[in-house]
């Protein structure tokens, strides 16, 4: 039995398929191509939530909604705010979040998707010094996430970190999204099964990645030789991060379109440099990788030019995970609500591989 359910079906979804062969992502019948980049965050996260909430507004009513729903948690939360701030920034994030109501309404849900946004940068700014900014209600999603993290949102800034968010919306039965799912399917509200999603995301096999390769990318510019940075890490049984996955056996599509949204800020002349040495950096690491892994296709993944959109938007790269999150909870929240239509609890068999008691006569 393969521990890791490799190529076991748990659900069946409406949301996204993962087309690990062909290097495709749909969403909702749409290719993230048309998605990422095309359509704002909150149009997307009406077109998951579609079918699944009776109250769903126009898109322009939920994007107001979600700014409403900034302000009532940064209220709910701002009492407890410098308790969080010694707390890692995505433990922080993921306590703030517990407090929120537990229930499986629209409002929950749109606190939850407002949560990873307000938590992230108060938390950030607290860690700074300084007070945390309220929240506009006006603003769009990802504008009011820069303005609250750095006192202003360009509006290039604001459209790539919105693209971020479109494109890591949903991805599948990925491990989170699973955690969720069993979570929800105890009929356990929107909270619990969010929590769930959040402790699976943290780990550095899934998004927990992105941290790790600004460090990597830091490393190799200090060294001078890609290669043989990389070649080494491999000989002491490191995995390089921002490359392989479960499913694709090709490029991830994320990279490409994340990448484009990084060349798009790239005559910011930081921002330029960073992608010349991480094109660089991706080039020898798909080398190395394909001569010691010579049985496995392992390629570039999201997490790879998630790290450099990241750092370009100006998040440090302790709080790209929750970055992550205030992406995925959309994707979080609608399998959540799949899960709780169907009425089936997720309850698998373990086969009992330990010692047995001795029978007494
Ligand atoms: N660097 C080095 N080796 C890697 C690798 C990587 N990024 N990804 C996979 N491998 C190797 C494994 O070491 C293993 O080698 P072995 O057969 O010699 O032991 C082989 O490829 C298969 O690994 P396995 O763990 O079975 O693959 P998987 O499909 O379960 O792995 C990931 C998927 C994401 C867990 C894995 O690719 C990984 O750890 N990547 C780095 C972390 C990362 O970028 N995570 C974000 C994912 S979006």
């Amino acid at each position: 039995m393969a521990n890791g359910l490799d190529d076991v079906v748990a659900a069946e979804t409406v949301l996204s398929d993962v087309d690990g062969v062909g290097g495709h992502l749909t969403i909702r019948g749409h290719s993230l191509m048309e998605l990422a980049g095309r359509r704002r965050y909150a149009q997307v996260v009406r077109l998951l939530f579609d079918g699944f909430f009776d109250d769903l507004p126009s898109d322009a009513e939920l994007e107001k909604a979600i700014g409403k729903a900034r302000v009532e948690v940064f209220d709910r939360v701002q009492p407890m705010l410098a308790q969080l701030a010694p707390l890692d920034i995505y433990s922080g994030m993921r306590a703030g979040m517990a407090v929120l109501p537990d229930g499986d309404s629209l409002a929950d849900a749109l606190r939850l998707i407002a949560a990873p946004a307000v938590l992230t940068p108060a938390l950030l700014q607290l860690g700074r010094g300084e007070t945390p900014v309220v929240p506009d209600e006006k603003a769009d999603h990802a504008g009011d996430m820069l303005r609250m993290l750095s006192g202003t949102a360009s509006p290039a800034l604001a459209k790539a970190l919105d693209s971020y968010l479109v494109t890591v919306c949903d991805h599948g039965l990925n491990a989170s999204t699973f955690a969720t799912r069993v979570v929800a399917s105890t009929q356990a509200g929107l909270t619990s099964a969010i929590l769930a999603g959040l402790g699976a995301l943290k780990g550095p096999l899934h998004g927990g990645a992105p941290g790790p390769v600004i460090e990597m990318l830091d490393a190799i510019e200090a060294s001078g030789d890609a290669t043989a940075w990389l070649r080494k890490e491999i000989a002491h049984g490191e995995r390089i991060m921002g490359f392989g996955h479960r499913v694709y056996r090709v490029r991830d599509p994320r990279a490409d379109a994340l990448k484009t949204v990084v060349r798009q800020l790239g005559s910011r002349s930081e921002t330029g440099s960073r992608l010349a040495l991480a094109e660089t950096v991706e080039q020898a690491a798909l080398e190395v990788l394909r001569i010691a892994k010579p049985q496995r296709s392992i390629q570039t993944n999201v997490e790879f030019y998630t790290a450099l959109l990241l750092e370009a938007v100006g998040f440090p790269k302790e709080a790209f995970s929750n970055v992550f999150a205030a992406g995925r909870v959309a994707g979080w929240i609608a399998h959540a609500r799949e899960q709780q239509a169907t009425g089936r609890l997720i309850r698998p068999q373990s086969r009992y591989v330990g010692p047995v008691p001795d029978l007494v006569a």
